[in-house]
């Protein structure tokens, strides 16, 4: 059996960073050499300030960097001398031309066949990490075959990732499954073997599913569509408890315990964000309708649908119970990052409440653990997401919550942050004007309302009529839609 000891992964980002760190963890006798074109990110991972923030990730890179884990920008030596090869670039949903906005972008991958070519000889595994279309191996294959030289033998498998952000390294040391895909030729399977033994280091082989590269490829887009799916379901589910007086978390408890549909992902929010399940639903969509399957294509679209739903009608909540008017009004956002226990603010619910509020001139004082400065700036100094100095004039990055909180209208909680629940809101109604707003995005203070209200909150949330001044919400229908796909392909404002 051909022997993997040498590992090279192209792309150092959320993916390729903890997987290939967890791979030198569990298995000290391979080299893995992680590289990538951005050098700064490449710096950090050098340095003792991590380029991202996951729990658990900084032991394990400090357990074996510099012994058997290294990160190059040198690319081309990193892929010559590699027994296998892991593609883990970022796969986004195109912004351009033929498919924008559905379509997944191939432009890295298809800069990483090219480079692995060109500097590739005799024997070795090239494996697509990154989530891709169905057949995307097929196209790094041909970009290969036009590209052979004599010698050049070099196989293509397909092994997703299915880490989920804030848990990575939970996830990488016991997977609830491994799936690698492969051509089902001898060659193709001895490939696979070669893989799964690097696996078998710590997974026990009957989680090590081997399909054939396309039932790979695909069987990473659907869990991601069923994920968003029972969020979107649960959260339609949301806007009819707020108008009949049912509570959406007793209706979830209720239902999940039905072992049938089980009790994960039913939580209501705010609705979903990160990189990968509007992406993922996405090219779903686009696939389906490039294979003339428009019903089908329908039906997942709906669930990208129903988050956009979900986004505006929190925003039209927080307009319509602070007297229809925001202008010129503080409100306090706590939480950036698209979920708690990661830095990621990629297509975070806090940047679509952001924009609407913005829309109306409200002045944004937002808090965020873990997400830096610079980053918030960045995503709001999006074109389509601000227009001219609207972030330099309503905007403010606050230190800590309570800065944030000193003299707001409205507190708005659009991340689950656990730190959330334990802040002093005596303190925070203190300073606050009056009546003084909660708007509970992501249903954290629920143990809290009773206290909340003897303090003296109004609160609002997701899936529940806590107040009962209020009269049902009915949406406007006045925020307009809108997709940060939409946006022109422009560089943002630092
Ligand atoms: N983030 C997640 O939770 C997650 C989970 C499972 C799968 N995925 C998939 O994994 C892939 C990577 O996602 P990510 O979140 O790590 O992305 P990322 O943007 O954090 O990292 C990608 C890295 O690839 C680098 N890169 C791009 N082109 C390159 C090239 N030609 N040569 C060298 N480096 C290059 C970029 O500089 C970047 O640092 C995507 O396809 C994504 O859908 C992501």
């Amino acid at each position: 059996m051909f022997e993997i000891k040498k590992i090279c992964c192209i792309g150092a980002g959320y993916v390729g960073g903890p997987t290939c760190s967890v791979i030198a963890h569990m298995c000290p006798e391979i080299r893995v050499t992680v590289v990538d074109i951005n050098e700064s990110r490449i710096n950090a991972w050098n340095s003792p300030a991590l380029p991202i923030y996951e729990p658990g990730l900084k032991e394990v890179v400090e357990s074996c960097r510099g012994k058997n884990l290294f990160f190059s920008t040198n690319i081309d030596d990193a892929i010559k001398e590699a027994d296998l090869v892991f593609i883990s670039v970022n796969t986004p949903t195109k912004t351009y031309g033929m498919g924008k906005g559905r379509a997944a972008d191939l432009k890295y991958i298809e800069a990483c066949a090219r480079r692995i070519v060109q500097n590739s000889h005799g024997y070795k595994i090239v494996t697509e990490k990154s989530t891709v279309p169905v057949r995307a191996a097929e196209s790094i294959r041909r970009i290969f075959d036009a590209n052979t030289k004599p010698n050049l033998n070099l196989q293509v498998l397909s092994n997703p990732e299915f880490l989920a952000e804030g848990t990575a390294i939970k996830d990488l040391k016991n997977p609830d499954r491994v799936l690698i895909g492969g051509d089902e030729t001898p060659e193709g399977q001895r490939a696979v073997q070669a893989l799964c033994a690097v696996y078998e280091h710590w997974v026990p082989r009957e989680k090590i599913l081997t399909t054939n590269t396309w039932s790979s490829e695909l069987s990473k887009l659907v869990p991601n569509a069923f994920l968003a799916q029972r969020i979107s379901s649960i959260n339609s589910i949301s806007a009819l408890c707020e108008a009949t007086g049912a509570d959406v978390e007793e209706v979830a408890t209720a239902i999940g315990m039905d072992q049938r549909i089980g009790n994960k992902f039913l939580k209501a929010s705010v609705g979903f964000g990160g990189s990968c399940f509007q992406k993922d639903v996405l090219n779903l969509v686009y696939l389906c309708e490039a294979l003339n399957l428009p019903e089908v294509a329908r039906y997942w679209q709906q669930v990208i649908d129903m988050n956009d739903y979900q986004r505006r009608r929190f925003a039209s909540r927080i307009i319509d119970s602070l007297f229809n008017t925001v202008t010129d009004k503080k409100i306090a956002i706590l939480g950036f990052a698209f979920k708690k226990d990661t830095g990621d603010t990629r297509e975070s619910s806090s940047i679509y409440i952001s924009k609407y509020l913005m829309d109306e001139g409200a002045h944004l004082h937002i808090y965020d653990p873990k997400v830096p400065r610079e980053q918030i700036v960045v995503d709001l100094s999006h074109p389509g997401v601000s227009k001219d100095d609207q972030v330099a004039r309503l905007v403010t990055i606050s230190k800590d919550p309570y800065e944030a909180c000193d003299g707001a209208h409205a507190v708005v909680i659009c991340t689950e942050w656990d730190m959330f629940k334990e802040l002093d809101y005596e303190r925070i109604h203190k300073k606050m004007l009056k009546p003084a707003f909660i708007f509970d995005g992501r249903r954290v203070l629920d143990g809290l309302h009773n206290e909340l209200q003897t303090i003296g909150f109004q609160i609002e949330t997701i899936g529940k009529k806590v107040s009962s001044k209020r009269i049902p919400y009915a949406p406007s229908g006045e925020i307009p839609k809108f997709s940060l796909q939409d946006m022109p392909n422009k560089k943002p404002r630092v």
